[in-house]
This record gives structure tokens, C-alpha cells and sequence, in this order.
């Protein structure tokens, strides 16, 4: 492992707190003269350090995304092998794509800090702003045996979302059937699963699960038919987590609830039960009211003809909120 590596793990294990430059030294059997050039490299990469002359050195969690400190985050806690950062892309979900022409032998994230083509649900184009204040990550894994359906990612997916903003921030998120994180009566995140089959063989051979959360987009940088939609996890305070911790969480969570029933969290965090809603298939408008999510995702909705309906895929409008 290089020094600035070396330094830069330490002080992410110690972060906030003052480590003297002969401790960190004696720790890595470094001369203080290779510690303090590694420090400098460290500023002039972007990462924030004080240095104090009687207490040493102390390192902040930036703000900006760093693969280093979401690796380190993620620990042995998922079987994510590497993270990939790309500061600019045109989607994380085609480097995914690109990623899994060559087999994988562990699950890789891709993260940016800037998307020129963001993807959403059928095909659409996805609010993302040029700054900082947005995440946007796919993770490219292999099909997991357990799984019959692809929707079922996506239910772990949000379980996990909500459940790591919940354990970092104690805010409180629902889910609105299939895909989208809401705070406060607006999307803060949305969430595309895709698979990549092998036509040969007719076999799911990757899978991919894109995430873009409104991080902290002040609620005026929103253009305008999004304003009454969308919102972000920080819209009026200063974030008080970043968006590395954000990240590593999220994915923790992912592989933790992997192996339990995420479907009840899913459904203990979704708003649509009971209510009134309406949707297309076929071009055909059906409206009934929502009853529950099944264990591969299907919505089912109790229709005004007495029929059971169940929801594949698609899209659900609710009468206050769509
Ligand atoms: C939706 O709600 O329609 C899903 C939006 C998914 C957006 C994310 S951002 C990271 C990844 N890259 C993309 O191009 N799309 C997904």
C-alpha cells in the first residue's frame, strides 16, 4: 500500500479527532518528512485536513465523492470487490453495462459525481443537477439464485435505500409501489433494475441496479413541472452526512437484508396500501384500490369491477400524488 493510502485509511478510521504526525509515524513506520508530504498530497486531492501544531492532524469526511472512503466504508460488509468513480459519465448504468462485457468475479459500483444521460424508468430522461448535491451509482452483480424476478432487486434496493437513511438520519421515507423513494409527499429517489441475458442461452448473466438520489438539491434548482414532485433528502438544512457515508450504508444494507424478509420492510415503508389508484395497461385505464405488494413485487390492486388485478411492471397514479 502506497503512504498516501496508508495515512488516508488511518484517518478515516480516526476521523474528527487530532492524530499527531510522529503517532501516525510510528504507527506506519513512516519518517514524519514522507507523512507530511503524503498530507500535502492528500490537500491538494481536495481532502479536508487541519493541522494543528500542538495536536497534529485531523481529517473531515468530504463532501465531494471519494472511492477510497466508500471502499473503507463498506469494509468487509458486501461482496462489492471495487468502486469505481467517475467524475463525470454519460450514465452509470452503461459503464455497468460496459463493465459486464468482461466477466466479473465480484460484484463492482460504479459512482459519479455528474451524468450527461441519465436514465430513468422506460427510457426516460432523469433530473440530475451539475453539482454535488445528487448521487448517482449502479451496482453490476450476478444473478442471485434466490431471486425468480428482477423487480425482486428492486424491492431490496429500496428496502435498503430507506432503511439507511433511517439508521443515518432517523428521517422517516415511504415507498411509493415499485421503485420510488418519497419524502414528505415527493420522490427523493428512484431506482432501475436491468438484466442482461445471454440470448444464447437464455440465461440472466449480470444484473444492474441503478440509484439516483436527490441528495441536496436546494428545492429551487428543481426545474419547474418537478417542483410540486421532488425534493431531496437535505432541501432546506445543510447535510449533517455525507454522500459517501450515504453510499456505503445503502450497499451495507443491500447485502444485510439480501438474506432476510426485505419484502416486510419494503412493505411497512409503502403508502400505497388502501389507497386509490389508477394505471395503464394495454392502453386501457383501470383505477381500484391497492391492496399489496407480493414477494416478487406484483401490486395487487382490488379494481371497481370486483376484480383482482395483479401489477407487473408499470406505473401507478394516486390521486394526490403521481
Ligand atoms: C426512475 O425513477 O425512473 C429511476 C431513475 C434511476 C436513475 C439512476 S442514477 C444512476 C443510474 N444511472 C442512470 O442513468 N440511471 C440510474
Amino acid at each position: 500500500m502506497k503512504t498516501k493510502e496508508a495515512i488516508l485509511k488511518q484517518f478515516i478510521s480516526q476521523s474528527n479527532q487530532y492524530i499527531s504526525g510522529e503517532e501516525l509515524a510510528n504507527s506506519l513506520q513512516l519518517s514524519r518528512t514522507s507523512i507530511w508530504k503524503a498530507v500535502h498530497e492528500l490537500k491538494s486531492e481536495g481532502y479536508e485536513i487541519d493541522s494543528v501544531t500542538s495536536k497534529g492532524y485531523r481529517f473531515h469526511f468530504p463532501s465531494r465523492l471519494s472511492k477510497e472512503i466508500i471502499e473503507f466504508l463498506l469494509g468487509n460488509h458486501s461482496r462489492i470487490g471495487r468502486v469505481e468513480f467517475k467524475k463525470i459519465t454519460d450514465s452509470t448504468q452503461n459503464d455497468a453495462k460496459r463493465l459486464a462485457l468482461n466477466p466479473i468475479n465480484q460484484d463492482v459500483l460504479v459512482v459519479s459525481e455528474y451524468q450527461t444521460q441519465t436514465r430513468g424508468r422506460f427510457g426516460r430522461q432523469y433530473f440530475v443537477p451539475e453539482s454535488e448535491d445528487f448521487i448517482s451509482m449502479s451496482l453490476l452483480t450476478l444473478p442471485n439464485s434466490i431471486f425468480i424476478e428482477v423487480s425482486q432487486y428492486t424491492l431490496l434496493a429500496a428496502a435498503a435505500v430507506v432503511k439507511a437513511i433511517e439508521k443515518l438520519t432517523h428521517i422517516k421515507m415511504s415507498i411509493k409501489w415499485v421503485n420510488d423513494i418519497y419524502l414528505n409527499g415527493k420522490k427523493i429517489c428512484g431506482i432501475l433494475s436491468e438484466a442482461i441475458t445471454d440470448i444464447e442461452s437464455n440465461q440472466i448473466t449480470s444484473i444492474i441496479i441503478g440509484i439516483g438520489l436527490n441528495f441536496s438539491i436546494p428545492q429551487e434548482v428543481f426545474p419547474k413541472e418537478l417542483q410540486r414532485k421532488a425534493t431531496s433528502l437535505f432541501s432546506e438544512e445543510i447535510p449533517f452526512i455525507t454522500r459517501n457515508e450515504l453510499i456505503a450504508e445503502i450497499w451495507k444494507q443491500f447485502y444485510r437484508l439480501m438474506d432476510t424478509d426485505f419484502v416486510k420492510i419494503y412493505r411497512q415503508h409503502s403508502f400505497v396500501f388502501g389507497r386509490r389508484v389508477s394505471f395503464m395497461e394495454n392502453n386501457k385505464i383501470y383505477a381500484g384500490i391497492a391492496k399489496q405488494v407480493t414477494d416478487t413485487g406484483d401490486l395487487v390492486v382490488f379494481l371497481d369491477d370486483g376484480t383482482t388485478k395483479l401489477l407487473h411492471s408499470g406505473e401507478i397514479s394516486l390521486s394526490k400524488i403521481d
